[in-house]
């Protein structure tokens, strides 16, 4: 059997399969059809330690349009919650063809891979949600199907597991990031993500938002406060705190009189925190898009990880 390739983080991808990749995901989006039944008799399970909305319908949507059946775990009603994460997971890819899961931590992740025999997704984690960008990327191909490579896209926000995947991605791919990240703790940047990223010339730092969207062909936030503590009553202090920091930098229509950049926002949205409800409503907006694009993203990465594995 040929080795099991997983999707945890795009560390482990080279160039050109991302380019690969992404090549894909644009033929299974306009070829959506073709696909029906590819997965027949394949299962996948699908483990959540986290809430969510996207990701577990578009992984489950996807698998059912490929013909196949996806097993929703909540980690709290598993075993998972009694035993080592390795023997769950291996005893898991014995029953499954694929297994995608939401940790909190990135180091369970990597005990859940070592345990499995078959593919494991990251279905976003503390450091990386690599379906995300695929996601993204693909959106702004649909959206820029000439030029995309030439486009500039501006992440403002809080440096997170999404703007980690951004930076990945974006190196691979070649398209320029600039970071409008006013908070970036160093736990939660990834140093050979950068490396990589500064490697290509990609990536660039920008803390005048104004000046950064100005530039910018796409502009990008994320929630301020990741979603599991957003209504924990201990992290209510921290909370406040990062509104007051990062109110400069909502996406709002004040700042983006100046730009023609679309807007984009993986979601859920927090409404008059990063953004405002005009900008998500607005004729600028694509965020919709790029949550339906996760749907052909999915399809596109369970076909991928499973084309050379029976
Ligand atoms: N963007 C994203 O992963 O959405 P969910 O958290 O709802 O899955």
């Amino acid at each position: 059997m040929s080795q099991v390739k997983h999707l945890i983080s795009w560390k482990d991808w080279t160039d050109g399969e991302i380019q690969e990749l992404l090549d894909f995901a644009v033929y299974v989006k306009k070829n959506r059809v073709y696909f029906s039944g590819h997965m027949s008799g394949r299962s996948l399970a699908m483990l959540f330690q986290k809430t969510s909305t996207r990701t577990r319908v578009s992984f489950e949507a996807g698998m059912t349009e490929l013909g196949g059946h996806a097993i929703f775990l909540d980690w709290m009603a598993s075993n998972f919650l009694l035993s080592d994460i390795d023997f769950e997971g291996k005893y898991l890819s014995s029953n499954v063809a694929i297994i995608m899961a939401r940790l909190k931590k990135h180091e369970d992740l990597l005990v859940l891979k070592s345990g499995s025999t078959v593919p494991v997704i990251n279905g976003c984690c503390n450091l990386f949600h690599p379906c995300q960008s695929l996601a993204d990327i693909l959106t702004i191909v649909m959206d820029s199907p000439n030029d995309w490579k030439k486009k500039q896209v501006c992440y403002i926000g809080v440096h997170n597991n999404v703007a980690n995947s951004l930076v990945e991605i974006t190196a691979a791919l070649g398209i320029h990031l600039i970071l409008v990240t006013p908070i970036a703790a160093k736990e939660s940047i990834v140093a050979e993500a950068i490396d990589r990223a500064q490697k290509k010339g990609t990536v660039s730092w920008e803390m005048d938002v104004h000046k950064a969207v100005s530039h910018a062909d796409y502009v990008y936030t994320d929630t301020w406060v990741d979603m599991e503590f957003f209504n924990d009553p201990k992290y209510q202090k921290e909370k406040e705190e990062r509104i007051q920091m990062m109110m400069p930098y909502q996406v709002n229509a004040d700042l983006m009189k100046h730009s023609k950049a679309k807007v984009m926002h993986d979601m859920p949205i927090h409404a008059g925190y990063e953004i405002t409800r005009e900008m998500v409503e607005s004729d600028r907006s694509i965020i919709f898009t790029q949550a339906e694009n996760r749907l052909d993203a999915q399809k596109a990465v369970i076909l991928k990880l499973l084309e050379n594995h029976q």
